[in-house]
């Protein structure tokens, strides 16, 4: 048996920034527009005005202040209202496998490591731009990593349950390293159009590299124990599978290929599901929670990093212990938790013990305890 850790990680961050003014402006253009042209139908009642979206709302209700996408200019123009991707030739490497390697790339970097050192990789995320050929093997190619390579989903929690499965292996000894990558595109199964869900997401990829921890170059982090746990719910979906292509009365519906939530209710039954698998996770471990210097948290809602801090802490976090990141690039889906460590771990010190937490649809939640080793 081995002891995976986590030698480096990487954040690939797109160069585009959306504020919540400049979102709320465009969207508001939008509204207008629609009102104006279906000005007959409401005024009749057969059809409701869309009313206006408000920064301190979104603030308010989430937390977030900005998101970063790849497509600024079709998000904002109130006649497209979605990301205006390129469309790629087959030849031509993938978004996501191109923002992938970049963070993959960063994540080698800050572990002193190259492609050679890599067994496997694993694309974890929670929309794949394709079925297939995976993602992770044209991220394999483009790396030039020798072994295998295979995608994962499990929405929120891909970023988890990938590092789960990265470290189960090292431990084993079928590979002595893998790369999990995290390139979320979420700015383009956002519905941008929908007031109540359009400020959530932004775009981003993180990666970490996973080895044995003979092998570590320089200051890591034990994977100490990981726990994963899913229970099903229809609160958060999207229906954009290959079998949906449109309603029974064959009009297409590309909102239900997109993000649905009900987000009141996933509030209510996320938050217990996700403490009490932490708390029972730490308990089996031994870990108090006067133990854990820092807590690394899915990226949401600010509201509930706030519920699950406190409740694991038995007070309210000091800053710094639970860094947040989600008010500069919004939900990331699963790279969202990946980002805070990325971010705010290099200051820990030797013997630290630490929590990375995802959490969302399926629903999911994993959970990864670590250590220090400086
Ligand atoms: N601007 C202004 N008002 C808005 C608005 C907007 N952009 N969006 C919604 N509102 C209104 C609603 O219409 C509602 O009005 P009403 O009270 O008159 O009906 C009111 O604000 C409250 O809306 P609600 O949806 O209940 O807000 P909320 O407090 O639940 O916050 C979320 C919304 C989405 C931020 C919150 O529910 C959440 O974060 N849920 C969990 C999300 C999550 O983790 N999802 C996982 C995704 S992977």
């Amino acid at each position: 048996m081995y002891t995976p850790v986590i030698t480096g990680t990487g954040v690939f961050t797109p160069e585009n920034t959306i504020s919540n003014a400049e979102l709320v402006k465009a969207f508001n253009a939008y509204a207008d527009k629609f009102n104006a042209e279906n000005a007959a139908d409401i005024d009749a009642g057969t059809l409701d005005a869309k009313p206006h979206s408000s920064e301190e709302f979104i603030f308010k209700a989430s937390g977030i202040e900005s998101r970063y996408v790849i497509d600024k200019e079709g998000i904002l123009n109130p006649d497209v209202m979605h990301p205006l991707l390129e469309q790629r030739g087959d030849d031509q490497p993938s978004l996501m496998a191109e923002m992938g390697l970049d963070a993959a790339r960063k994540a080698l970097k800050a572990a002193g490591k190259t492609a050679a050192d890599v067994g496997a990789v694993i694309c974890a995320a929670s929309n794949m731009e394709r079925a297939y050929p995976a993602v992770a093997i044209e991220i394999q190619q483009l790396l030039g990593v020798e072994g295998f390579a295979f995608d994962m989903n499990v929405a929120c929690s891909s970023a988890t349950f990938g590092i789960q499965a990265a470290a189960d292996m090292v431990k084993s000894g079928s590979i002595s390293s893998a790369l999990v990558v995290n390139p979320e595109i979420c700015s383009a199964h956002l519905e941008w159009r929908d007031r109540d869900c359009h400020f959530i997401f932004g775009d981003v990829a993180t990666a970490t590299l996973i080895e044995r921890e003979e092998d570590a170059s320089g200051a890591y982090f034990e994977i100490k124990s990981t726990r994963c746990a899913t229970d099903f719910s229809n609160n958060i979906r999207n229906n954009n599978g290959f079998l949906r292509r449109s309603r029974p009365d064959g009009v297409a519906d590309r909102r239900d290929m997109q993000f649905m939530q009900n987000g009141r209710k996933v509030f209510k039954e996320v938050l217990p599901m996700v403490s009490a698998h932490i708390g029972q996770h730490m308990e089996d471990e031994g870990v108090q929670a006067s133990d854990l210097k820092r807590l690394w948290l899915h990226q949401a809602n600010k509201s509930m990093n706030d519920f699950i801090g406190k409740k694991l802490l038995g007070r309210t976090p000091e800053a710094g212990e639970q860094p947040n990141i989600l008010q500069d690039y919004a939900n990331t889906s699963s790279a969202g938790s990946i980002i805070a460590f990325s971010k705010y771990s290099d200051d820990l010190k030797d013997g630290d013990v630490g929590l990375i937490c995802s959490f969302g649809a399926g629903y999911s939640v994993g959970s990864v305890i670590v250590k220090r080793h400086s």
